[in-house]
């Protein structure tokens, strides 16, 4: 594709992106609304999130390991959360609990915005010149054709659950331990209203798999398949992503691999913490330790 083509695609990309009309209902200077945290009310926030082809390639600490760990997040997102969303859908026409039912309605509503947000930033990508198509094809088959249709609607519940139990690692790495300090101030917002809102929803999924099969092995089951989907999807994105980079192979990405994982950030020990959390009997969201923080992000 000639210059003159590309440069036109782009900026079709970007009008599209802006289309939104929310500026004026949330503030000019928002990329989200400022409502209060609320664990009984859960509603997805208005948001304003308008991305532009400017946003650095490397856009977390100029570190191709940081950026493109959260990009390969990116990646996978809108068509597995579009996919949480009927799932999570599809079960709630049989809740008698109306307060449940008005949750998970909340719940879906904040998952189907991420996923568009997330997608809108997958366009940038592309549009920056990234290989994405296999991937997206591949992520789409899994979550569509293997999760929903073939494994069904009851081990996706579950699967759902036991993702939604995982999130909590992104909560912590964005909210409690700030790694998004350095990041270009769009994307910082946008990892940190979503790890915010995965803390307001934190409970809905495993509450709903409850009400339809409250059977121990079945949530086990659905942490396994949350873990390899969380494990996979993100390092393999992480590395096709990573691999188009000039700069891949240096002492920088072997130095920044190693403190996201082992070192200061502690993906791999609190991963394994997160994940024993879950066989617990009687289990309590690690999410609750985050609220104060995820108050502070819709409150400043
Ligand atoms: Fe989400
Ligand atoms: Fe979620």
């Amino acid at each position: 594709m000639n210059e003159a083509i590309l440069g036109k695609a782009n900026s079709d990309i970007v009008k599209t992106l802006n289309n939104t009309d929310n500026e004026e209902l949330i503030g000019k200077n928002f990329y989200f609304e400022r409502r209060a945290f609320n664990l009984k009310q859960i509603r997805p926030r208005k948001i304003n999130f308008k991305f532009h082809n400017d946003i650095p390639k490397l856009w977390l600490g100029n570190s191709i390991v940081l950026t493109h760990f959260f990009n390969g997040l990116n990646l996978y997102l809108p068509v597995f959360e579009s996919s949480i969303a009927r799932v999570i859908q599809e079960y709630s026409k049989n809740v008698q609990d109306k307060n449940l039912r008005q949750q998970i309605y909340g719940f879906i509503g904040q998952e189907k915005s991420h996923a568009q947000t997330h997608h809108k930033y997958n366009q940038i990508l592309v549009a920056q010149g990234y290989n994405i198509e296999g991937y997206l094809k591949l992520a789409k088959f899994f979550f569509v054709d293997v999760l929903e249709k073939t494994l069904g609607a009851k081990i996706s519940l579950a699967t759902v659950a036991g993702f939604e139990h995982l999130t909590v690692l992104l909560t912590d790495i964005v909210l409690n331990q700030n790694i998004m300090k350095n990041a270009t101030p769009i994307m910082k917002e946008l990892w940190e209203w979503h790890a915010a809102e995965e803390v307001e929803h934190k409970n809905i999924a495993f509450e709903l798999l409850q009400t339809v099969d409250n059977s121990y092995w079945l949530r086990i089951l659905g942490l396994f398949l949350g873990a390899i989907i969380l494990i996979f999807f993100s390092f393999y994105g992480m590395f096709i992503l990573a691999l188009q980079e000039k700069n891949f192979f240096s002492s920088k990405t072997v130095v920044d691999l190693y403190k996201l994982l082992l070192g200061e950030n502690k993906l791999i020990l609190k991963g394994f913490k997160v994940f024993l959390q879950y066989f617990k009997l009687n289990i309590v969201s690690l999410h609750n330790n985050y609220i104060p923080l995820a108050e502070q992000v819709f409150n400043h």
